[in-house]
């Protein structure tokens, strides 16, 4: 299909350069102080849509943030596809450990991507992926060569948990009716290995709280001789694991499903090198549960993290104190058939049983999620995987991710719709860390890839 590489060519700085503009918005759902910006990103994303030829734009607005919906019906009669994706990003922060601003988009060339990166807060996560699609659609509107229908639905509050989304499809489940959905916010392996995500994990998070003593304490008065705790919040995280780095709750591993030989042989087919894993996170050795090798940790066992921890003085110099209260945030990634309900509760249960007598403790749970797995023998995915075979001229692997989007199990209950997962960010390309960024090569693979995908699927379906 040359008309593909044609007009990817003739436009591509213009791709490139739409895309650094919407970089430069600082949409961070998590902090309020970022609320207007979210909003003028929600607008910069309608106007994306317009320009690209797309129907019906409208900003649905929620009780957070806006959900972007729009969409192009060619022929009620053809198959539809319904594009997700997200247009907020993950707070910047620590930003002295950025090299250049977060959101002032600079493109400068790594060893990974010899063609130059952008780097920007949510250039890979999301905001460089989705925009792939918007690209696609108007590549295929202005070629005339939109093979089926098409709706987006790109959401404002991804990164903290899309509750307002589920509401808005369990309430929009007509509008939404579609035949697949895809959805470019996950990875491949390498840009010579190209792999579709076949699973995604769900999510437990929860705050601990430990209190000890009614106020901070001078450090040798009481010292030795009342609970400290962080000391005590200490110990109890320590007990979460065993020496085999298997989950100490009790009834934690119940509903798992251990994976057929088979199936974990197809997991040890996928390319992967533990030496260049190593380098690449300058680890001496790798850490995790016995018995179970990295891909596997990652993609199909259940883990638990703490992912902070304070309390106590943590200023300039010594401060001899014993703080009243300590905290922690601790997530735990869920594999299919664990229930995030089931599997906060049975935190909360065993984390209060370990507790010593000398504190009181409360555990508080935030947003969760449940885990997806995605078939390979649907028409959606073999279109995919024929997409990706014809840009990258290679076969992609399936592979299950350890990352979560919690929203696309709702989409399966809510819609009976299947998601398909071709992402196009690398490992590497540090989402969510300081200094994020989207190689140039894979920003437009993903556009070159898209267009092969919705006729592929028009023709399977
Ligand atoms: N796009 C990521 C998830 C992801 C990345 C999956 C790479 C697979 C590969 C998404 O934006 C994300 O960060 N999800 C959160 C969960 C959410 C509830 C905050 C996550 O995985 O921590
Ligand atoms: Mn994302
Ligand atoms: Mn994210």
């Amino acid at each position: 299909m040359e008309h593909i590489n044609n007009y990817i060519n003739k436009h591509k700085d213009r791709f490139i350069n739409e895309l650094i503009e919407l970089l430069k918005i600082p949409s961070i759902s998590a902090d309020p102080n970022y609320k207007q910006d979210v909003l003028n990103c929600a607008d910069a994303v309608a106007k994306s849509m317009e320009n690209a030829g797309a129907d019906n734009i409208e900003i649905c607005e929620t009780p957070g943030y806006p959900i972007v919906y729009a969409e192009k019906i060619i022929d009620p009669n053809l198959p539809t596809v319904l594009v997700y994706g997200h247009y907020d990003v993950q707070p910047a922060d620590p930003l002295e450990l950025w090299n250049s601003g977060p959101f002032e988009p600079i493109i400068k060339k790594t060893d990974i991507h010899p063609e130059g990166a952008i780097f920007a807060r949510g250039a890979c996560d999301d905001k460089g992926q989705f925009f792939m699609h918007v690209k696609s659609f108007e590549l295929m509107m202005k070629t005339d060569t939109l093979p089926c229908n098409v709706k987006f639905m790109i959401e404002g509050e991804e990164e903290v948990g899309s509750e307002n989304l589920g509401v808005f499809v369990q309430s929009n489940k007509e509008r939404l009716e579609c035949d697949a959905i895809l959805i470019s916010d996950t990875g491949i392996i390498a840009n010579d290995t190209p792999s579709i995500t076949t699973g995604l994990k769900g999510l437990s998070y929860l705050e601990v709280e430990v209190t000890g003593p009614n106020r901070d304490l001078h450090s040798g008065l009481y010292g030795g001789a009342v609970a400290n705790p962080i000391n005590i919040l200490c110990e109890m995280i320590a007990k979460m694991k065993d020496e085999k780095n298997h989950i100490a709750i009790p009834g934690f591993y119940d509903n798992v499903i251990e994976l057929s030989n088979e199936e974990r042989a197809d997991i040890a087919r996928a390319p992967f090198s533990i030496d260049k894993y190593k380098a690449a996170l300058d680890l001496s050795d790798i850490h995790g549960e016995e018995g179970y090798s990295t891909m596997e940790r990652t993609g199909i066992r259940p883990t638990l993290d703490v992912n902070g921890i304070w309390g106590g003085y943590t200023g300039e110099g010594a401060k001899t104190v014993i703080a009243s209260k300590a905290y922690a945030k601790i997530s735990m990634r869920l594999v299919p058939n664990q229930s995030d309900k089931e599997i906060t509760k049975l935190f909360s249960d065993y984390f209060k049983s370990i507790a010593p007598k000398s504190v009181k403790v409360k555990v508080t749970p935030h947003h969760g999620g449940e885990p997806y797995v995605s078939p390979t023998d649907i028409p959606a995915y073999q279109a995919a995987s024929k997409a990706m075979e014809t840009t990258y001229r290679k076969k992609p692997v399936p592979v299950r991710s350890g990352g979560s989007i919690p929203i696309v199990a709702l989409f399966e209950k809510e819609l009976g719709v299947k998601s398909i997962l071709m992402g196009f960010g690398l490992d590497s390309d540090a989402i969510h860390s300081p200094n994020e960024h989207f190689g140039i090569f894979n920003y437009l693979k993903g556009i070159e890839t898209i267009p092969y995908f919705f006729t592929n699927f028009s023709k399977e379906f």
